[in-house]
C-alpha cells in the first residue's frame, strides 16, 4: 500500500478521475468498482466530464457499485443507486447492460450477493475499486468486526453508519442493514483507491494507515494489498507521520 497526499479535494478527485480515463483507455472493457458517499463525487464528475472532452469511449467498460442500503429503492434521494444513476449512469448515458447494482429490496438478498460475486468472477475480477472510509473504519458496508473473508454478503449496520449515514438523505429512512461487496473482493482487486479528504477524516486515515491490521477496524486492510493507494488531501492527512 502507499500512500498519494493532494493540496485539496479537486486535486484529489482530478488524479481519482484521470485514474479511470486511463484505466479505461488502457482496457476498454474494464470492470471498475465505485462507492458512493461524498469522497468519489467530484472524481466521477470530473470523470464524465473528460470523458466528453476528450472523446472517450466507454461503451464496453462495465461497472459494479460497492454496496446499498437494504430496504432502499433506486427512487430514493441518498440511496447508492440512486447517486449512481445521477453520477455515472445518465451523464454516460450507460446502457443496463453496462452495469450492476445490488437490489437491495429483493426478498432474497442471498441470492443478490450470488449474482454480484458471479457477475465479478465471469468479468475476471475488478480491475479498479475506489472506495471511501467510515468514520468507524468500514469500507463499503464491511463493518467493524466484519470477516475479512467475506465475498458479497448482508450485514447489520453499525450504530456510527447508521447515524453518519443520516447527512445523505432528506427524508427518514430505516438504516438498518447493508448490502456489500467484500473484502475478499478489494484484496482480489487489481488496484484500489480508498478516498479521504477534510480533517474529520484524519484520525480514520491515520489508524488505517498506521494503525494495526484488524477487522475491528476494516480500512487497515488496505495494508495488505500490494497495489492500494490511500488517496487525501493534506487535511486528512495532518496526523500522519511525517517522513
Ligand atoms: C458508500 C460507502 C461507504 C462510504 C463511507 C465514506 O457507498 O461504501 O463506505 O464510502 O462511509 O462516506 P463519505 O465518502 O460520504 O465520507
Amino acid at each position: 500500500m502507499q500512500t498519494a497526499i493532494f493540496s485539496d479535494y479537486t486535486i484529489l478527485s482530478e488524479y481519482t478521475a484521470n485514474e479511470m480515463i486511463k484505466l479505461i483507455e488502457q482496457n476498454p472493457t474494464a470492470l471498475l468498482c465505485i462507492a458512493s458517499g461524498d469522497s468519489p463525487k467530484m472524481a466521477c464528475e470530473l470523470f464524465c466530464q473528460k470523458v466528453k472532452e476528450q472523446n472517450i469511449d466507454t461503451s464496453r467498460f462495465f461497472f459494479v457499485g460497492l454496496d446499498e442500503w437494504v430496504g432502499l429503492s433506486s427512487e430514493t434521494f441518498g440511496s447508492c443507486h440512486n447517486d449512481f444513476q445521477k453520477r455515472l449512469i445518465q451523464p454516460l448515458g450507460l446502457s443496463t447492460s453496462q452495469y450492476h447494482l445490488f437490489n437491495a429490496l429483493s426478498d432474497d438478498l442471498q441470492n443478490e450477493c450470488e449474482i454480484m460475486d458471479a457477475i465479478i468472477k465471469e468479468k475476471g475480477g475488478i480491475d479498479l475499486m475506489i472506495v471511501g472510509i467510515g468514520m468507524n473504519g468500514h469500507i463499503g458496508f464491511n463493518e467493524p468486526g466484519v470477516d475479512f473473508n467475506l465475498l458479497s454478503h448482508v450485514i447489520n449496520l453499525d450504530e456510527t453508519t447508521v447515524t453518519v449515514g443520516k447527512k445523505y438523505f432528506r427524508q427518514e429512512v430505516k438504516l438498518e442493514k447493508g448490502i456489500t461487496l467484500g473484502l475478499v473482493h478489494l484484496l482480489n482487486s487489481k488496484k484500489v483507491l480508498l478516498l479521504a479528504n477534510g480533517e474529520r477524516k484524519a484520525a480514520v486515515i491515520k489508524k488505517a494507515v498506521d494503525g494495526e491490521i484488524t477487522n475491528l477496524f476494516p480500512a487497515s486492510i488496505m495494508q495488505r494489498h500490494e497495489n492500494g493507494l490511500i488517496v487525501i488531501d493534506n487535511k486528512a492527512a495532518s496526523l500522519l507521520t511525517k517522513s
